[in-house]
């Protein structure tokens, strides 16, 4: 197990060998980048490390208000929650609309938090991956009214964009309610990186939800939902999960709204990452490694067994280079390297981390 002893960026060091760094998702180099890490210092200056309270008792600070006002700007929403981690996005987001679905439908392969999420006396239902189609099928066969459809935007370990046009299509004929869990999408995918839903130009709709993060593209940490004031003030008055737990300390908060003005401010980032990302994966399935298509800064190597997965991150590793072999929670087996491409990463570091995978695949033989 590699354990960091620095900042993450385009490198990294453990026990004092320097790395060349595809893993994690720092998709815009926000996680130390000088104007959020400045933020922090002067937030902690400020305020200290913690408010060590709930938001619900004495735990609100002005911060919190701005950032929840910056992250509602940023998604052109009403008003925007913040609590303590992308996790407990759909926990809070399915309990609180409670009322308003029978039955759960989640893509086979949703996340961790997506399962954990499910009230425990509501049925649930998996449809087949990114599968419109069986989804249609599944709530028609079992004859759903009120379907709470939910899915990844992109997913964790594929980096595949769900069809949410096709998913929201068929969410609308049976009046159900859509959920993505956006964690990988929020500030990448969309004209403005507001995610999934904006990637397919679907329309506003108080029938659409998102849950999303900050520990990943914005490079903080926390979890946030926006939409109308009704939904907000519905998860402050009645989510547990958000009233007991200590509210975000000051130097995540800072680092969000950092964060928030640098991806405002530079809508080219998005750009940029998404180009190098398109580039290295097409290059990845051009040496002849099985990999996926869309265009998101997830590039998988999957294989068929975890032991020639488990050997090419071995030997990319005694090479300088981390590509962490995924050893996740997940319905499906799958054996798989993940990379995580970044808008930071250098054309000189993706060649030569093509050069060791070209050696790779030349003695190995592609799956
Ligand atoms: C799809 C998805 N949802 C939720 C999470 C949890 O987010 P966080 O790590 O910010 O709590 C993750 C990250 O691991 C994720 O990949």
């Amino acid at each position: 197990m590699i354990i960091l002893e620095s900042s993450i960026g385009n490198y990294v060091y453990s026990k004092g060998k320097k790395y060349s760094y595809f893993g994690g998702n720092n998709y815009l180099g926000l996680a130390s980048h000088p104007l959020v890490k400045e933020a922090v210092i002067q937030s902690v200056k400020k305020y200290g490390i913690n408010f060590s309270a709930s938001r619900r008792t004495t735990g609100t600070a002005s911060i919190h208000l701005e950032l929840e006002k910056q992250l509602s700007v940023f998604k052109g929403k009403q008003d925007a929650v913040v609590f303590a981690s992308g996790y407990q996005g759909n926990s809070i987001l399915l309990e609180i609309l409670k009322d308003k679905y029978s039955i759960v439908l989640a893509d086979q392969l949703a996340h961790a938090s997506i399962m954990a999420a499910i009230p425990r006396e509501r049925k649930m239902i998996c449809y087949d991956h990114c599968d419109a189609d069986n989804l249609d099928k599944q709530i028609g066969y079992n004859n759903i009214s009120r379907p709470l459809v939910i899915t990844d935007g992109i997913f964790a370990l594929t980096g595949e964009i769900a069809p949410l046009d096709k998913i929201y299509s068929v969410v609308k004929k049976y009046k159900g309610i859509l959920v993505v869990d956006d964690a990988h999408s929020t500030g990448i995918l969309g004209k403005t990186g507001k995610g999934t839903p904006e990637h397919f130009n679907l329309p506003e709709s108080e029938n659409i939800f998102q849950t999303e993060t900050m520990s990943k593209a914005l490079g903080g940490y926390g979890g946030f939902i926006t939409g109308d004031k009704l939904l907000t003030e519905l998860i402050r008055e009645k989510s547990a999960t958000y009233q007991a737990s200590t509210a975000l300390p000051p130097p995540v908060v800072a680092a969000g709204i950092a964060s928030l003005k640098i991806i405002h401010d530079n809508p080219d980032l998005r750009t940029q990452l998404l180009w190098k990302a398109s580039n290295l994966r097409k290059q990845i399935a051009g040496l002849g490694f099985q990999t996926t298509t869309d265009n998101t800064p997830i590039i998988p190597l999957m294989f068929s067994s975890s032991d020639k997965a488990k050997n090419l991150s071995f030997l990319l590793e005694e090479n300088g280079i981390l590509v962490p072999f995924m050893n996740y929670p997940s319905k499906k087996e799958m054996h798989l390297l993940r990379i995580a491409v970044t808008v930071s990463h250098s054309t000189a570091q993706t060649n030569i981390l093509l050069r060791k995978l070209k050696k790779w695949i030349e003695k190995n033989g592609k799956e």
